[in-house]
């Protein structure tokens, strides 16, 4: 049922991609619209459904050396195995790890210290890459826990001075520029109603732009098939800028998922989605 409605959709994309140049601005408009219905006619089967239950699983079993399970460990800032709301609340501060994290960070630190696990072994393969069958735990994990913040607000707690030192950390890196092309996040993302080829560039600064730029992620990537985080939406983007990608679940990668995250404040998160 799934693959053939994927397969034309991606088709009626593709060819609108190949259009003429002088026809861009309709095919953009028609491929935005076909893109959207491909979209709601997804949403009841979004394969993302399947990362959330692998997840749910990896969470609940006893598992790495400590033999503990998350869900009687690791506080995702709700209390100890709380993962309803945790999502749409993060990044937020941990006193035991003194440090702002967003989601991914939390559960790779909870993995590393309450179940044992090696940090440099999660961090060999952190995302799914193309025609990998194989995606990396941590990634199922994340859409698990962002599943269950489905239809809540973002509510990034500003309010704490350790948040909001962040979020204007994360706001500098969005404007800082340097590399090959002397691009910064907002040369691309800094103004309304930017494109390159067929995508759409939300402008993060702005609550409506950052609402686009963190609603779906993770998401269930058309292009390859592969489910993705918002870290690894973070860190492909330092590839676009020709920076050297950071290192996996950086202080950097929190600060712009900070700054982005309560930008949306507000808005209804409307959970792990799909992506061109
Ligand atoms: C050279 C231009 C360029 C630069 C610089 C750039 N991006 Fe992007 N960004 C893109 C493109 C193109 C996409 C869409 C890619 C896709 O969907 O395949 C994108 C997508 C995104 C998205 C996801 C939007 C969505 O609809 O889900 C976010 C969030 C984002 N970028 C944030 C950033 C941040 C933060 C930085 C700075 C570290 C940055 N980008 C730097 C070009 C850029």
């Amino acid at each position: 049922m799934r693959k053939p409605r994927i397969l034309g959709a991606l088709c009626a994309i593709t060819s609108l991609g190949i259009a003429h140049a002088q026809t861009a601005e309709v095919d953009h408009a028609k491929a935005d619209a076909e893109f959207a219905k491909f979209r709601a006619e997804m949403e009841d089967s979004n394969p993302a459904e399947l990362f959330e239950l692998k997840g749910e699983e990896l969470w609940k079993v006893k598992r790495g050396p400590k033999s503990v399970s998350l869900a009687e460990s690791c506080d995702l800032g709700l209390g100890v195995g709380k993962v309803e709301g945790a999502y749409v609340q993060m990044p937020r501060y941990f006193a035991d790890a003194n440090a702002v994290m967003d989601a991914e960070r939390r559960i790779v630190w909870c993995m590393v210290e309450k179940q044992g696990f090696k940090f440099a072994d999660i961090a060999k393969k952190p995302f799914q890459g193309a025609n990998d069958t194989n995606p990396p735990e941590i990634t199922s994990l994340v859409t698990f826990v962002a599943g269950h913040s489905r239809n809540m607000k973002f509510a990034v707690p500003l309010k704490d001075p350790k948040v909001k030192e962040i979020w204007e950390i994360g706001k500098e890196i969005t404007n800082y520029r340097a590399g090959p092309y002397d691009f910064s996040c907002n040369t691309c993302h800094g103004s309304d109603g930017k494109r390159i080829r067929m995508q759409n560039l939300p402008n993060i600064g702005t609550h409506e732009g950052a609402v686009k730029g963190v609603m779906g992620w993770p998401g269930y990537r058309m292009t390859g098939g592969v489910m993705l985080t918002h870290q690894w939406r973070m860190n492909d983007c330092f590839r676009q800028q020709r920076f050297p990608e950071p290192k996996y679940a950086s202080d950097t990668v929190t600060a712009l998922l900070t700054y982005m995250t309560a930008n949306a404040n507000g808005a209804v998160y409307k959970g792990p989605g799909i992506k061109r």
